[in-house]
């Protein structure tokens, strides 16, 4: 198979749903073929799960370039990043014995996020009486929150010299706000003491990583920009406000790194053959049946961070053809193929049905999603196990049908094809 990073140096994996497409897997196998793989924007929200020679990772922070030895790794200053996930992830990796630290570069300019923030995350949704998003709980709103109102704490504040008392003053005001929450202050040294343990193993790894990416591309290195959560969860162009709190499009590429627009050649969007959605909000072609039961037994749809039971639906297209026009997906790679082997005919919801009126474009206002009866096109399923499958022309010919007409919806090439969680359970058709 040719390197399409030779032609490609900078490429962009991003998620075209609710998260959970598979883009854990699609990193690890593009890392083979590049020397870079780097995160930009969300935290330890993100769960991707790798699996190879018969063990699973589930990654969190840091990039899952981690698992390929060699390969250097970067975490932007669009990432907020939970010293405490931080530390058990790098131990849980070092414990198995992958070599991290020395390849791993981490921005001086990424946002902390600090028990207060994971107290306040389920302290608001607690709170909530009906429009809880069904947050993961890692504090990540309340850590991006901070960011937008100029009270956060940066990476570059807990290495200058007077860092703890850059602590104290940041545990001051927030414990005014936790007052709020009638609840008791949380102490200094509980703060102190985590992001010591995290200087400790750290510090060597803080640099500015928008100048290290640049020049890394300037002398021609190959990366691979790993995208989490999914385009539907984002801050602006997502079911707000059940999304999450960053910008999981493109845009959040650019201020998530500080690489310029031009610096990106290509961009990869993962589509599950499928839908799912984990947490709260609208969502269409949802099956509350023993159809969607058996997408979530079949699929293991189940949180990689949280274990919740994933909801699972039809395949909308509207939404695969927003989220190219949203990102400029110039290849989709379609994941979870063979969780559809059993069906014995699959739908695909090519627009929705709201009153007397037909809509073929998504809808992102939450109260008319919620409203939306999908319209829906049915075709023969193929009824056979295709996890066996090498070739693209050996899939049964019912299952080509149904990723060509995919294809034809979302108005973007299909150029590769998951079967299965395993790096060889993935068929590359003929790329230009
Ligand atoms: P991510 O957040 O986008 O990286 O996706 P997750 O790791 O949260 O969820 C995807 C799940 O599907 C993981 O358990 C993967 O191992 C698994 N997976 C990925 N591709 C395939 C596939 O083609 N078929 C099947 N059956 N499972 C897959
Ligand atoms: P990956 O990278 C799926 C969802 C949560 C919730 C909403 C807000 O593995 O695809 P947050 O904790 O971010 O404030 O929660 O976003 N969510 C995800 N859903 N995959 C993810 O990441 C997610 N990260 C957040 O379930 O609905
Ligand atoms: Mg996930």
């Amino acid at each position: 198979m040719k390197n399409l990073f030779d032609k490609y140096r900078t490429q962009v994996v991003l998620g075209m749903q609710w998260g959970d497409e598979g883009k854990g897997k699609v990193v690890d196998l593009l890392a083979e073929q590049c020397d870079m793989v780097i995160r930009y924007q969300g935290g330890a929200n993100a769960g991707h799960t790798v699996q190879f020679d018969g063990k699973q990772f589930i990654l969190h922070l840091v990039p899952s370039g981690i698992l390929r030895p060699g390969l250097t790794c970067v975490i932007g200053n669009g990432v907020v990043l939970d010293p405490e996930s931080f530390l058990e992830e790098i131990h849980s990796l070092e414990s198995e014995g992958f070599e991290v630290m020395p390849r791993l570069h981490i921005s001086h300019l990424a946002h902390l996020i600090l028990p207060f923030h994971k107290f306040i995350d389920k302290a608001k949704e607690a709170s909530k009486a009906g429009q809880k998003i069904g947050t993961t709980g890692r504090g990540i709103g309340p850590a991006y929150s901070d960011k937008i109102s100029r009270e956060g704490l940066r990476i570059c504040d807990i290495m200058a010299p007077d860092w703890q008392d850059r602590i104290r003053t940041f545990m001051a005001v927030k414990n005014r706000q936790l007052g709020l929450y009638d609840h008791e202050p949380l102490p200094d040294k509980e703060a102190i003491d985590l992001i010591g343990r995290f200087r400790g193993k750290a510090a060597g790894s803080v640099t500015d990583t928008r100048r290290f990416v640049y020049q890394s591309r300037q002398e021609g290195r190959r990366m691979l920009l790993e995208g989490a959560q999914g385009t539907l969860l984002d801050i602006d162009f997502g079911t707000y406000p059940y999304v999450t709190s960053s910008n999981t499009t493109i845009g959040g590429v650019f201020t998530g790194l500080g690489l310029n627009p031009r610096n990106v050649d290509r961009v990869i969007g993962i589509l599950k053959a499928y839908t799912t959605r984990v947490g709260n909000g609208p969502f269409p072609t949802e099956l509350t049946d023993d159809t969607g039961e058996h997408l979530r037994e079949k699929g293991h749809e189940f949180g990689a961070t949280t274990g919740r039971p994933r909801r699972c639906g039809w395949f909308d297209a509207t939404i695969g053809r927003y989220a190219v026009q949203v990102n400029g997906v110039d290849a989709i790679v379609l994941t979870k193929l063979d969780v559809l082997d059993n069906m014995e005919t699959i739908k695909i919801c090519t627009g929705y049905r709201i009153g007397d009126s037909v809509f073929t474009e998504f809808i992102n206002d939450c109260s008319m999603l919620a409203q939306a009866e999908p319209v829906y096109e049915t075709m023969p399923g193929w009824q056979t196990d295709t996890s066996d499958i090498k070739t693209y022309r050996d899939l049964p010919g019912p299952a080509r049908a149904y990723i060509e007409r995919l294809e034809t919806l979302c108005e973007t090439p299909i150029e590769t094809v998951s079967l299965g969680p395993a790096r060889s359970a993935t068929l590359w058709r003929a790329v230009a």
